[in-house]
């Protein structure tokens, strides 16, 4: 086909024509308009043969958009897919791209030649579909002449050109040989064969040959031919093949591949010419629909977006899917999420891969580090192995610390195995031993497991707590054999009391018996006239002599009290004597008249003479037991007594006895019970409260005198059982717990408090 325009703007006022008659007829054909999805019956995607056929394209008649309707010819084996009626058949559509890949059946461009040196063409491969949504690639296409010694030109419409090249055969000066021959070279390059992108996409071009040499002896040397081609088509074989001077006849005929782009609302420039005005009216309407334009997009899913078109050819508009979407934008919900994972590496993803909505993430397994967006970029790092040596370092690490623990608490027994074997000793374990030696079966029990008071104290529980002692905590506790007991734990904190601990890991317990009925204070002070019945006071204070007497002559080391008062005297049931609270007591070595110590006891029971030379002996506890007798006598309260003429109570008592005025301060209901006896235990207190200390008679001799001021009382009186403890009723058990945590401080001198363990009511 031969065109010829004669001057721009008649070739304009043609194609006008032209395109004015194609859009008439596609408007006679029933299309689907543009905003509405396919109708229903429409296959989407269609097939034709192993080609998809997505909206907007269709090969059924009223499935596809203005322009986008297709041939399945199925004539053929397999069925062809063919753009309108032109030698384009359809190899593949691609959405996203906005291209169809076609074989141009026609081969070449067919060249009218003028007999001469020139000829011309056209490439009109779109045949009838020119103004359609079509037009060749621009750029992916190329002009591909082969040979020798001729120049092509592609131009446009009104004879613009628009690229061109040339081909020589490179013949020798005697026209014997020339060479064109690049078979096994898939190289293009000037020799028999040129090729150059086409920067323009048109639905058309024409085509100008010219041959450059005058002789035209080498005109037909090689088969001249000018094609439209895709880019690196012809390459290697191909060009090899159609390079070939024996198959020149049938080289023409050979189907070329050729992309095509597309639009949608397509518009061709020219179409927008007004002859009249001579000027372009763009109404817009190829671009994409905006709101309020009046027009409807076709741009139906979700997820997609509309791209603006504009060619020097044709306008118009395609729709995208948006980024991490794939499908078909023109459908309604064409749009679907890409899982990138399914093929992570072609992604750029060489890690782990998680899809999301439109997207991907992309990291490093766990365990490795690096950029998982290059291949091999994620390295293993030794953060598992970090993790391993961690647990495994931590597991090595606990395993030595409760070694560590463990040895710690052997030791630790160990030393507190060895402290309280020194203990014993130092606490005169053998004085314990000695007085219970005649009863075997008893020094098993003079030792309590730690255990054991624990169990019985319930952990040592504030609601057993029974009172505070002047040195520590007495808690009421049950022992396994159902003893109630009364143990006394040592308070460390008080720091006087620390200060005289051997050392302060070592906390003393002692244990007593439970004494129910509590102490001699409380039975003698109470309201009202009638107190303890005379008998008892006297048997009492006769039971409390017995017991320091031993104390302090029974054993090979004497022990002093230091704080005998009404209050360390316990009655049990049967108002049986118990003396308590020895957590002062002191034993004093036999070589040694007197120790020198921190003066502890009661105000109004202190022995004077210790308080002001702090130098102790037995003799100070006889001063506090004649206060005891004076207080039996008077039922006053040593401590809290004092004169009209503000004297002391032991002063007061000495002074009325010493005027002979002692019914003064006399308890009315011992006068009336007991007158005789009372004057003799008078004389007795007063003999054991004489300020110089070796004035007052030991407490063995008090406790003769006492027996001997009874049992003339008992021989007067109906006989009054004086009970007799057999071992069973050796109440008193010592123990002592080791506190851990406290350092131990080995340089303390082993001082008074040496017998601070051991307590009372040994046997008679
Ligand atoms: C269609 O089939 C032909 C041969 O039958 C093949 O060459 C071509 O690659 C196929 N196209 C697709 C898209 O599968
Ligand atoms: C296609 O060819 C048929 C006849 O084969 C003709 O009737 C029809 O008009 C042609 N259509 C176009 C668009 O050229
Ligand atoms: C090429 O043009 C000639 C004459 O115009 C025509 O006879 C021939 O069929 C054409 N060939 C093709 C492939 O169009
Ligand atoms: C094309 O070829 C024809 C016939 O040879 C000639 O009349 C015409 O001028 C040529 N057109 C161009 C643009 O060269
Ligand atoms: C071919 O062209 C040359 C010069 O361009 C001219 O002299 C000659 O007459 C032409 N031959 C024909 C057949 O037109
Ligand atoms: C091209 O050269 C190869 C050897 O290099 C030869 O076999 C082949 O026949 C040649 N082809 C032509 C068309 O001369
Ligand atoms: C093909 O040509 C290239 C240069 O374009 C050259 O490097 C290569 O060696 C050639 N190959 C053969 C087989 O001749
Ligand atoms: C452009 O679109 C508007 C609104 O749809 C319409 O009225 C107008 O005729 C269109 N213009 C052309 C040239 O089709
Ligand atoms: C498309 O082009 C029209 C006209 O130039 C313009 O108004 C519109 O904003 C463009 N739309 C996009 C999405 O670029
Ligand atoms: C990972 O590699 C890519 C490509 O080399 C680079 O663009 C990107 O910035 C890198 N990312 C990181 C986190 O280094």
């Amino acid at each position: 086909m031969v065109m010829l325009f004669p001057s721009p703007a008649t070739a304009a006022l043609l194609v006008l024509v032209v395109v004015l008659l194609q859009l008439q007829l596609w408007s006679a054909e029933a299309q689907v308009a543009v905003g509405s999805g396919p109708p229903a019956g429409c296959p989407s995607p269609d097939r034709c043969g192993n080609v998809s056929v997505p909206f907007p394209f269709g090969i059924r008649a009223g499935c596809s958009l203005a322009g986008f309707d297709l041939t399945c010819d199925t004539t053929t084996n397999p069925p062809r897919l063919m753009i309108g009626n032109g030698t384009l058949q359809v190899v593949s559509i691609s959405l996203a791209d906005a291209t169809v890949r076609a074989l141009d059946l026609a081969g070449a461009v067919n060249i009218t030649y003028d007999g001469n040196v020139s000829g011309n063409g056209t490439w009109r491969s779109l045949g009838a579909t020119v103004g359609g949504p079509f037009v060749v690639a621009d750029l992916r296409n190329q002009l591909v002449v082969t040979g020798c010694n001729i120049q092509v030109t592609l131009m446009g419409d009104r004879a613009n050109g628009i690229t061109g090249c040339s081909s020589f055969c490179s013949i020798n000066d005697r026209w014997t040989s020339f060479v064109a021959n690049v078979s096994g070279n898939a190289s293009c390059s000037g020799i028999g064969c040129c090729k150059t992108p086409i920067p323009i996409g048109r639905t058309s071009y024409l085509v100008d040959y010219k041959t450059l040499e005058s002789s035209h002896e080498h005109d037909n040397k090689l088969p001249n031919v000018v094609r439209v081609a895709e880019q690196g088509w012809f390459d290697g074989a191909v060009a090899a093949d159609l390079l070939d001077n024996s198959k020149r006849d049938k080289s023409p005929l050979t189907p070329v591949p050729v992309v095509l782009d597309w639009v949608v609302a397509f518009t061709l420039e020219t179409a927008l010419f007004s002859a009249q005005t001579g000027q372009f009216a763009d109404d817009g309407n190829w671009s994409c629909p905006t709101a309020g334009s009046g027009r409807k997009t076709a741009c139906l899913s979700t997820f997609s977006v509309c791209r603006n078109i504009t060619g020097n050819y044709r306008l118009g508009y395609v729709c995208q899917c948006d980024k991490g979407y794939d499908g078909n934008p023109y459908v309604t919900d064409g749009c679907q999420d890409i899982d990138e994972c399914e093929q992570a590496e072609e992604h750029g993803c060489f890690g782990e891969c998680t899809n999301t909505r439109g997207a991907f993430l992309c990291r490093c397994p766990r365990g490795a580090r690096g950029n998982a967006t290059i291949p091999n970029g994620c390295t293993k790092s030794n953060l598992g192995l970090t993790i391993g040596v961690g647990i495994g370092s931590g597991a090595a690490l606990f395993i030595l610390a409760l070694g560590a623990v463990f040895l710690t608490r052997k030791i630790k027994q160990r030393r507190a195995r060895t402290l309280r074997q020194k203990f014993f000793k130092q606490n005169r374990g053998h004085l314990l031993q000695q007085l219970v030696s005649q009863k075997a079966d008893i020094a098993e029990r003079m030792i309590i497991p730690l255990a054991e008071l624990e169990k019985a104290t319930n952990n040592f529980d504030e609601s057993r707590e029974l009172g505070g002692g002047g040195h520590g905590t007495v808690y009421k506790g049950i022992l396994s054999d159902l003893h109630v007991v009364a143990i006394k734990k040592s308070n460390v904190t008080v720091q006087r009391e620390i200060d005289e601990f051997i050392n302060e890991t070592e906390v003393p317990l002692l244990v007593y018996e439970f004494i129910s009925n509590g102490t001699l204070y409380h039975h003698l002070h109470v309201e009202g006239p009638t107190s303890l019945p005379w008998e008892d006071r006297l048997r009492i204070a006769t039971e409390t002599a017995r017991s320091l007497a031993y104390l302090h002559s029974a054993v090979s080391f004497p022990i002093i009290h230091r704080d005998i008062k009404s209050h360390n005297i316990l009655l049990d049931g049967s108002l049986t004597t118990k003396v308590s609270d020895f957590g002062a007591s002191r034993c004093i070595p036999a070589e040694q008249n007197g120790v020198t110590t921190a003066i502890q006891g009661t105000l109004g029971y202190l022995d004077p003479m210790y308080y002001y030379t702090g130098c102790l002996t037995e003799k100070s506890d006889i001063y506090s037991f004649g206060v005891v007798l004076m207080e039996l006598l008077t039922r006053k309260k040593p401590h809290s007594y004092r004169s009209a003429e503000d004297e002391s109570f032991v002063s007061h008592f000495t002074t009325l006895h010493a005027q002979g005025n002692l019914a003064d301060i006399l308890d009315a209901q011992v006068m009336e019970e007991r007158k005789k006896e009372v004057n003799e235990v008078a004389v007795l207190a007063v003999a054991c409260v004489k300020l110089k200390a070796e004035e007052r008679p030991t407490m063995r001799q008090v406790e003769m005198t006492l027996e001997s001021i009874r049992s003339s009382s008992l021989q007067q009186e109906v006989l009054h059982s004086v009970s007799t403890k057999n071992s069973k009723e050796l109440h008193v058990s010592w123990s002592h717990a080791i506190s851990e945590g406290t350092s131990l401080d080995s340089t303390r001198q082993y001082s008074l408090e040496e017998e601070n363990l051991l307590s009372s009511r040994y046997p008679q």
